[in-house]
């Protein structure tokens, strides 16, 4: 069994899962407790697929950038623990609601994904579950200010600069890393920008960013 996933490799070609590097994904999932109400949410299918590859069953999940909790309806489906963040308290409310810890351990707050307080808290948890990390960090932070999310001046969407941006989320990458069993994954989900009518090549900025900090 590979050390990441549960996928039984002598049987690869039973395995449901596009192991393509260009995904065409024909219809975004709606079914079950998905729903598409929140301006920038994911489409199910990405969490989806990287729980899958990146997970065992039961293994824990970290998003630091909840939102309409759409990585947390992928883990209830996939039997997955999750521990999810967000700055608005209506959508931390929300997931409290339709993701409870029925099924799954669930464990929803609001707070500032790049502050050491938020950091200190998650470590309180994995300390009280037992655990040395979580297996899976999925972060789709805003894309810059390309959606105002909320009014409050930790929202990454209301940074006042690209390189304002780039430093706060640079702080939730190092609050992830540090609560990440090593030799996991975290996956970073960022789209481009335009400003005064130029491209802002976002997702590659955080690249080199990382590749500057952790030498990847
Ligand atoms: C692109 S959305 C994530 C959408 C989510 N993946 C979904 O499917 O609904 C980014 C989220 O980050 C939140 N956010 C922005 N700055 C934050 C911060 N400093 N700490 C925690 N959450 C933050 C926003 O409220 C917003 O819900």
């Amino acid at each position: 069994m590979p050390a990441h996933n549960d996928f039984d490799l002598e049987k690869w070609k039973e395995i449901d899962l596009n192991m393509d590097s260009l995904w065409v994904i024909g219809e975004r999932a709606k079914w079950g407790k998905r729903s598409n109400f929140y301006h920038g949410n994911f489409i199910p299918q990405i969490p989806n697929h990287f729980i899958q590859r990146y997970t065992k069953k039961w293994g824990w999940v970290y998003d630091p950038f909840l939102g309409s909790a759409t990585t947390a309806i992928e883990c209830e489906e996939l039997g997955r623990n999750i521990i999810g963040i967000d700055i608005q308290p209506s959508l931390i409310e929300r997931a409290k609601e339709l993701v409870p810890s029925d099924h799954i351990h669930t464990h929803f707050w609001v707070g500032d994904s790049s502050s050491p307080e938020t950091l200190r808290d998650i470590q309180k948890i994995l300390k009280h579950r037992d655990i040395d990390g979580v297996d899976l960090a999925i972060l789709h932070p805003p894309y810059f200010d390309i959606i105002r999310f909320s009014e409050k001046s930790e929202d990454l969407s209301n940074t006042k600069s690209v390189p304002h941006f780039l430093e706060s989320f640079g702080k939730v990458i190092d609050n992830t890393h540090k609560i990440l069993k090593k030799k996991w994954y975290m996956v970073i989900v960022v789209g481009d920008a335009y400003k005064n009518s130029e491209w802002v090549p976002l997702g590659f900025m955080c690249m080199v960013w990382l590749k500057k900090q952790y030498n990847f």
